[in-house]
């Protein structure tokens, strides 16, 4: 059904009938396409096929404006759009996506359509906190879930509550799940940052703290250091790290536990979700699991 997925998202990008439109979205290779994994599974039919069409357009248009504002230059294994023609092709190829999409959302369900926008709005918002927040070294716990639920929980709750609404499913249940697994998906991301290369991510490595993204690893570390290494933490911020001072990161990583902890929690979250769920679909504890031990 992923192949349905990606041949209407084909038709959408023909529609515009653009030639311009046609070689830069050209340029941008598939990812792992978990939202439409996720609708597909609580809402396998044809509505479903197409509502998970708009939210994987919806999904590139974030990512093209997150690299942009997060200034990458690299994304699903090849040159980010911005690097390859800078960033006012990315930003308006953003912004196209995302009006298709809207114009497609706007046949569905005015439910659907109105879950769907707003996650929009959340994800935006939660991107413009992401770059408040990255402007001093952030300790708050509060602060960054709240901002995640934002910038990437909430569109994959939108998604798992459509998609329920489309199956006559429980959509409260199925809110939480998505909320759930939005965040965790979302804390993975920021440890997989620090724990793996840039030919595994097929994105940046390393390059949150750089950004200055205060993600929940590197609030766990703080909390974990004493006076000096909490100082020479706080020096690293938003700079270009050399190899001894990456060094010196991981040792302390796996010196506090940061790491590990971080992945426990992001697990905690995962049962709870599956808890609300029962044990009605071993699939979707399947894409939980997958999602917390994923390597990228
Ligand atoms: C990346 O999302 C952005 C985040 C919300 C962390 P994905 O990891 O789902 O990206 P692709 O679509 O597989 O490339
Ligand atoms: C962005 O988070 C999530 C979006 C809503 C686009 P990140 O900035 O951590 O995503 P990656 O790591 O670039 O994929
Ligand atoms: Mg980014
Ligand atoms: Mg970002
Ligand atoms: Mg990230």
């Amino acid at each position: 059904m992923l192949e349905l997925v990606k041949e209407q998202i084909a038709r959408f990008i023909a529609d515009l009938d653009e030639n311009i439109v046609e070689s830069l979205f050209a340029k941008i290779p598939e990812g792992k396409m978990l939202r439409s994994k996720l609708i597909l599974q609580i809402a396998p039919s044809k509505e479903g096929i197409f509502l998970a069409s708009i939210v994987e357009m919806i999904h590139a248009a974030s990512l093209l404006h997150d690299d942009v504002i997060d200034e990458a230059d690299t994304r699903r294994g090849q040159a980010s759009i911005n690097a390859l023609f800078g960033n006012k092709s990315a930003i308006m190829l953003g912004d196209i996506l995302y009006a298709k999409a809207f114009y497609e959302l706007s046949a569905l369900d005015k439910e659907i359509a109105q879950i769907i926008s707003n996650a929009v709005v959340q994800l935006s918002l939660g991107e413009l906190l992401d770059v408040e927040m990255a402007k001093d070294f952030n300790t708050d716990k509060e602060k960054y879930f709240a901002m995640i639920y934002k910038k990437t929980a909430s569109l994959i709750e939108a998604s798992a509550v459509s998609a329920a609404h489309i199956a006559n499913k429980d959509k409260a249940a199925f809110a939480l799940y998505g909320k759930n697994l939005g965040l965790a998906f979302q804390i993975v991301d920021d440890i997989l940052d620090i724990t793996q290369d840039e030919t595994t991510l097929g994105k940046p490595a390393m390059h949150d703290l750089k950004e200055g993204k205060t993600t929940l690893p590197y609030i766990y570390l703080y909390e974990r250091l004493g006076e000096g290494d909490r100082k020479r933490l706080l020096a690293l911020f938003k700079q270009e790290l050399n190899e001894e001072q990456k060094d010196w990161l991981q040792e302390k990583f796996a010196a506090t536990n940061a790491l590990q902890e971080a992945k426990e929690t992001a697990r905690r979250l995962g049962f709870e979700a599956l808890e609300v769920l029962g044990s009605e679909d071993e699939k979707l504890k399947d894409i939980m699991t997958s999602l917390i031990e994923r390597t990228y």
